[in-house]
Parts: structure tokens; sequence; C-alpha cells
């Protein structure tokens, strides 16, 4: 590691139970040596906020690549995707152009959720870049999965050590139906992925609680009562405030977080202010 990257590169840790600042670092000027410092901080606080960054696309693909090669942005409501020469960059936004909104999630709630873990290899990371922002209004929640783990009863951690979860891929975060799926299936034969309950990270060989969203989840070989009661457990037990840190978002804000290891959710906000945000997606392996 170079004296350059250690003597200018922050971390600041939130007062939180993850999450970390990244300060002294411009994305557009990154050598290696600050780029291992910032995966290393990533590793061991599972969310960064880096601020004032002033990137393009090509910036944010850039620095999102470092992690690994990137995902296409998911399936959209429409079918297609808002930036078609762009299918790395997904547009989060609720502004409307012409009837149509350029980007996914509304301005409604996304419930907790992993991302694209209806994928069989969800990605490893996103990386969402705050261009337009209005300020106070639709903060980010991120919950540690591995501090939940660890303080789930040892009952329960025996009981799920085991159980493998249907991820739905039918719909987003934000509850809209994706286009090509139906409204109904059964619980078992549900487009979307199976993982196990609890993964362990391919990087630190940490496990954590592998949840991906609750709507539509089902564990495999229960009935949808018992696998709804043991869901329901779960989940409250794995968003409680003590695992928590919520962003605040200002623009120019880049922040990413660990896919594997992190819950994320966000509030609904006035649909008549405009928020716009790109996102990359790294992609992941297998979870174990
Ligand atoms: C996402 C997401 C939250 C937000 O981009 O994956 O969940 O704050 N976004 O818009
Ligand atoms: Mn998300």
């Amino acid at each position: 590691m170079s004296a350059t990257a250690e003597a200018t590169i922050e971390v600041i840790p939130f007062d939180a139970p993850l999450g970390a600042d990244i300060r002294g670092v411009d994305l557009q000027r990154l050598d290696d040596a600050s780029f291992a410092r910032i995966k290393e901080a990533w590793l061991n606080h599972k969310v960064l906020r880096l601020r004032g960054q002033a990137v393009d696309d090509d910036a944010l693909a850039d620095f999102s690549r470092r992690f690994g090669p990137l995902d296409k942005a998911p399936i959209t409501q429409h079918g297609s995707p808002f930036q078609p020469k762009r299918p790395e960059v997904t547009v989060i936004s609720n502004i409307i152009v012409d009837g149509r909104p350029i980007g996914g999630l509304g301005a409604g709630e996304a419930e907790w959720h992993t991302d694209m873990s209806y994928n069989e290899v969800p990605p490893d990371a996103s990386v969402l870049y705050g261009i337009e922002v209005p300020v106070g209004h639709g903060d980010t929640w991120f919950a540690d999965m591995e501090a939940a783990l660890a303080a789930l009863p040892e009952a329960m951690q025996a009981r799920i050590a085991n159980l493998r979860c249907k991820h739905d891929a039918t719909r987003n975060s934000a509850g809209f139906l994706r286009a090509g799926y139906k409204e109904e299936y059964d619980p078992e034969e549900r487009p979307g992925a199976l993982h196990p309950l609890i993964r362990t990270h391919p990087e630190t060989g940490r496990k954590s609680l592998f949840l991906g969203r609750r709507r539509n989840a089902h564990i495999m070989g229960m009935t949808p009562a018992e696998s709804d009661a043991l869901l329901d457990e779960l989940w409250a037990f794995a968003v409680r405030p003590e695992f928590v840190w919520t962003q605040k978002w200002q623009p120019q804000d880049v922040l990413i977080w660990d896919n594997r290891c992190v819950l994320h959710r966000r509030d609904p906000f006035d649909a008549s202010l405009r928020r716009l945000m790109h996102r990359t997606q790294i992609q992941g392996s297998r979870p174990f």
C-alpha cells in the first residue's frame, strides 16, 4: 500500500452496527492502493458511503468494475430497460417524462430486501449514486445480517441451519409485478431461486441470515402456514433497530453495500419531489 493512500484515506465508522464513511477519495482518480483500502473497509463495515463524488455513468461503472464484472440491470415492470445503451446501469427514480417513468421503484416504500436474490447467482454488491435527491426524504436503511444471525437464539440457529428458502422473482422491492409474470403461483413452483437461509460469505467466511424479501417467500418442505410463521419470526428479529443504520441522502453520495450480508429498504417519499439515482450491481457467486 502506498504512503499516499495510507495518509489520505480515512475510514470513519458510523455510530451504528454497520457502515462507514470513506473520506479523502476522488473516485475519478483512484489508485490501486486506495482501492485496496476501500475494499478492505467494505468487507469490514458492509456499507460504505463516499460523499461529494461527481461521477457520470462511465466513472460509476469503472469504479464498480474494480470489485468485479457487472450484472445487467434487473427486469423492469415494463419489460424494457430504462437505459438500453447502458444495460449495466439501473435507474432508480420516481420521475415521469411524457407519461413514462424514467426509472424503477417510484416514490413508495421499497420493503426490506436483498437485491436480485431471485436469481440463482445474486450480485455481491450494489453501488447506488444519488444524482438528484430531495434532502430529508427517502432515507435508505441497512440491516446487518451477520449481527442478526449471531444474536439469534441458538435453538433457532439450529432449526434453520439446513433450510432453503424460495426467493420470489415476480415482484420488485416496491411491490410491482415484473413484466412476464402472473399474480399467483404455487409456493414451491413460484419463479425465483432457492437459497440457504444461512449463507457463508465467500470472502470473509462469516455466516449471515439470507432472507431476500418477505413477500412470497417460502421455506421449502413446509406448509405455507409453517413457513409463514417461521419467516415472520425471523424477519421480526432480523430488522430490529440494533442491527440497522439509516442513510440520509445528499446529492453526490455514492453508497456501496455488501448484498451478501445486509438487507436494505427505502422510506416512501412525497411523489411531487424529484429523486434520481443510478445503480450498478456487481456479479456474485452462488450462495452457499
Ligand atoms: C436499490 C434500492 C433504495 C433507494 O437501488 O436497490 O433498493 O433508496 N434503492 O432508492
Ligand atoms: Mn434494492
